[in-house]
């Protein structure tokens, strides 16, 4: 496909709304929470901060220098900037790994439609924490109802997909994006100031650092480039949709803070609200599903209707934040199918659908009838989680940084980040350096650390 008639973003702020859609999603309000409830709440969220700026910040300008001189699809960039070179299997790589997360991700992104119905039939009236959990466990471990909520979610992806990506993706995301960032905000007052809710603030906000260690460390290395859609080419092929006036530090700089922004806002969310109603913070990928309806009876208990408005809106809200990101993931490999075996949007669009949705299927029923077919102790679901984003999300990004760092002729970086010139970079030795020493040897000492064969 020519580079002329490839399609882009129509503004500034499209771009920046449509990347930190991608950005922000479940990953921040469903998986953050329970990620940093397992371990250790405040201490996680540290050491997750520094991964975005050490590791996170600079791989993310990796993948847009990457995207927009390439201006193709992330395997084929690879190969535009090394061609004929092993490269092209980083970007490859990249594109299976998107296929695999759109597979169980978009599972949970069903769970919030069965929520929003829930929400609609006013069915979370006076119950207590127990009906939660237990109607919760039945539900996800049901055979069929989430595969129903798995296939109509994966077919309105697929429906916007097809629309294209100015009048789609970026449409799409102007509007989401600011409605949920003032419920959530709205959500957060409610939580704090539930009875009981200060363990909670406290749990988020006062550090033990002895309690770091390597396993927390790959949760929150794995979390931020889960959470900043960064390993998989998502980013990479947005760029490739830039304009070329677009700064691509600043852009990546708002999408980081944004992203860690909502995180930090969903954590005050979910956890004061937890502690107050008694739930634990590692309940684990169940959380938000459980402790959310439950914060809404209980702080509007003697105002039904507020209830009743606050949790449909939450749970249409998140769906719509589960969209912007599943819309991006489904992008990547989409363009691929495209691009490299020509294929035509819709016919690649419906490969990819239908490939998703197979996976997503047996990562569903792994939750509940195949629930004993497990590896290593983990079931599907938890399998392809663990591997995409504790190792193929960092493995693809700490390559990615290799290549601009060490391969990648630093004029063409240079010129990415100035525009050819015509805007300051000043920030530019600061990005070179963490991707050329930083965070390749920041994610390999991770990943030796866990592999056992460095012990500190
Ligand atoms: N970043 C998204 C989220 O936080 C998930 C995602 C991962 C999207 C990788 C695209 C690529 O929900």
């Amino acid at each position: 496909m020519g580079n002329k008639n490839r399609s882009n973003f129509g503004s500034r702020v499209g771009i920046i709304l449509a990347s930190a859609g991608s950005a922000v999603g479940l990953g921040n309000i469903w998986r953050f929470p329970f990620e940093a409830g397992n371990h250790g709440g405040a201490t996680f969220i540290i050491v997750y901060i520094i991964c975005i700026l050490l590791l996170g910040l600079p791989v993310m300008i990796a993948e847009f220098i990457i995207g927009r001189s390439a201006l193709a699809n992330t395997a084929r960039a690879f190969q535009k900037l090394a061609p004929r070179t092993a490269w092209k299997w980083v970007g490859r790589i990249a594109v299976l790994t998107g296929c695999l997360i759109l597979g169980y991700y978009a599972v949970v992104a069903g769970w919030t439609l069965e929520y929003t119905m829930q929400a609609v039939l006013n069915n979370f009236d006076g119950k207590q924490s127990e009906h939660f959990i237990q109607s919760f466990n039945t539900f996800s471990t049901n055979s069929w109802r989430p595969i129903i909520w798995l296939f109509v979610f994966l077919l309105g992806t697929h429906f916007i997909i097809v629309k294209g990506v100015e009048k789609g993706i970026e449409r799409a995301s102007k509007i989401l994006m600011p409605a949920l960032f003032i419920l959530l905000v709205a959500l957060v007052i409610c939580s704090v100031s539930l009875p009981g809710s200060e363990k909670g603030v406290e749990f988020l906000l006062k550090p033990n650092l002895s309690k770091v260690n390597g396993n927390l460390i790959l949760a929150a290395m794995g979390q931020a480039f889960f959470s900043l859609s960064l390993g998989m080419g998502c980013l990479c092929t947005y760029a490739s949709y830039f304009g070329a006036k677009t700064n691509l530090t600043q852009t990546a700089l708002s999408v980081g803070v944004i992203d860690t922004f909502v995180a930090i806002l969903a954590g005050l969310m979910i956890f004061p609200a937890a502690f107050a109603v008694g739930i634990q913070p590692d309940a684990g990928p169940s959380l938000i599903f459980i402790t959310l309806p439950n914060v809404f009876q209980q702080a509007f208990g003697s105002y039904p209707i507020i209830a009743y408005i606050s949790s449909l809106l939450f749970y249409v809200l998140l769906a719509l934040a589960a969209l912007t990101s599943t819309i991006s993931l489904h992008e990547v490999v989409t363009a691929y199918l495209h691009e490299e075996f020509n294929f035509s949007r819709g016919k690649a669009a419906k490969v990819v659908t239908f490939v998703c949705l197979t996976i997503g299927l047996f990562s569903s029923l792994s939750l509940g009838a195949l629930k004993n077919i497990t590896l290593g102790g983990l079931n599907l679901f938890e399998g392809l989680d663990f591997l995409t984003a504790k190792i193929m999300l960092p493995l693809v990004g700490m390559f990615t940084a290799i290549f601009v760092g060490w391969y990648l002729d630093k004029k063409i970086s240079w010129s990415q980040l100035t525009n050819n010139n015509s805007i300051k970079a000043p920030l530019f030795k600061v990005v070179l350096f963490l991707l050329k020493f930083v965070a390749p040897l920041g994610i390999a000492l991770i990943f030796i650390h866990e592999l056992g064969l460095l012990n500190i």
